[in-house]
């Protein structure tokens, strides 16, 4: 089948390109994101492959069923990019990953804290100068602090295994708690108030949903310990930069790793170096020493391309065989009835 790569970078290009040696499709890879500007560049494909910062609202959906698209394969595990809604009125299959490597990314969360607790980046950036003074790079044990883990799932899940690995006291928080792999793992889920107030190091895990749109908030901020560790490997959105801001500045945050940025979308993954820096809010954070901030390459390890190309590659070829889509989201899974 005819596929359309969009926001191709060179790392998806080559997992993509081996991959398809089993399946057999025509790919054709182009470098802009998938907006409402960009879909016509569809013209003539069934099927497109799309990334997390392409924007598949309505507009640009109808854009794509004109030109004879019927399938959209994002190569990603989150699908709030998409509108399912849309999708269904237009008869647009929507597939995705669900899972590839939820350790890629449960290590990235966890670089994060180790980076960020042991003043990595400073301490690189010192002895690069020869500069082999200590001052100032105090970290702490991670041994018996506790973390919160806010969602269980599949990626959750591998950060609380990692935790308890450091002997952390791991508190976790899920609207579907399973309580049979707290037992396993010897963690135990807490009203997600006490976990905000209880943990030294929060991490986040859950889908952005409009449930979890900004749940660190000013007020949740508020009620987190001083000196709090937050990290954010989900979504942008699930923390208020702002007020994020507002809590370093006062010190009631005491450090932040961010993988995602709520405004993301035309900056990350784009080289802009030589450009001036749009975006205040981002800007701001950069100012922190006290925040890390990676361009959403937690998901970046060569396993995880792997499985991400094939599964991706696997939905097209079931799709063009009329066979059943294993890995399809639906508005119905998303808002049951
Ligand atoms: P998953 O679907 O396995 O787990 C999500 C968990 O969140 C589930 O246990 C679910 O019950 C829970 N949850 C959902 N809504 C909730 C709510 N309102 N309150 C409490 N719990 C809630 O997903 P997985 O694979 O663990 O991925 C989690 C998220 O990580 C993805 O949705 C995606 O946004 C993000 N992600 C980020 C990547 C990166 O490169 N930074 C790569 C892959 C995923």
């Amino acid at each position: 089948m005819r596929l359309a790569v969009f926001d191709t970078h060179r790392y998806d290009r080559g997992a993509l390109e081996e991959a398809n040696a089993e399946f057999g499709h025509a790919l054709s890879f182009l470098e802009p994101r998938l907006t409402l500007q960009t879909a016509r560049l569809a013209e003539g494909f069934h099927a497109v492959c799309s990334f997390v910062n392409d924007r598949l609202d309505a507009p640009t959906l109808e854009v794509l069923r004109e030109v004879g698209v019927r399938l959209v394969a994002t190569r990603s595990a989150g699908y709030n990019h998409i509108d399912l809604e849309a999708a269904r009125r237009l008869d647009v299959r929507v597939t995705r990953v669900p899972e590839y490597s939820p350790h890629a990314v449960a290590e990235h969360a966890v670089t994060l804290v180790l980076s960020l607790n042991r003043h990595i980046p400073r301490a690189f950036a010192r002895v690069r100068d020869w500069n082999f003074s200590l001052d100032g790079l105090v970290g702490f044990d991670l041994a018996g602090k506790t973390v919160g883990v806010v969602g269980t799932g599949r990626i959750g899940r591998a950060a609380v295994r990692i935790f308890r690995g450091f002997g952390c006291d791991v508190v976790c928080f899920d609207m579907a708690p399973d309580a049979a792999f707290a037992r396993e793992v010897g963690a135990r889920y807490v009203p997600l108030e006490a976990l905000f107030s209880s943990a030294e190091v929060i991490s986040l895990h859950v889908p952005l949903t409009p449930g979890t749109r900004h749940m660190v908030d000013a007020k949740s901020l508020a009620r987190m310990k001083r000196g709090v560790m937050l990290i954010n490997t989900g979504r942008g959105a699930l923390i208020d930069s702002r007020a994020l801001i507002d809590a370093l500045k006062t010190g009631h945050v005491g450090a932040a790793g961010l993988d995602v940025y709520e405004e993301e979308e035309g900056i990350f993954f784009q080289d802009l170096s030589g450009q001036v820096l749009q975006d205040d809010v981002l800007a701001r954070l950069l100012t922190f020493p006290n925040v890390l901030v990676t361009s959403h390459q937690a998901f970046l390890t060569r396993e995880a391309l792997v499985s991400i190309a094939r599964t991706t590659l696997a939905s097209v070829r079931a799709f063009e065989r009329g066979e059943p889509l294993e890995n399809e989201v639906r508005v119905e899974q998303v808002r049951p009835a």
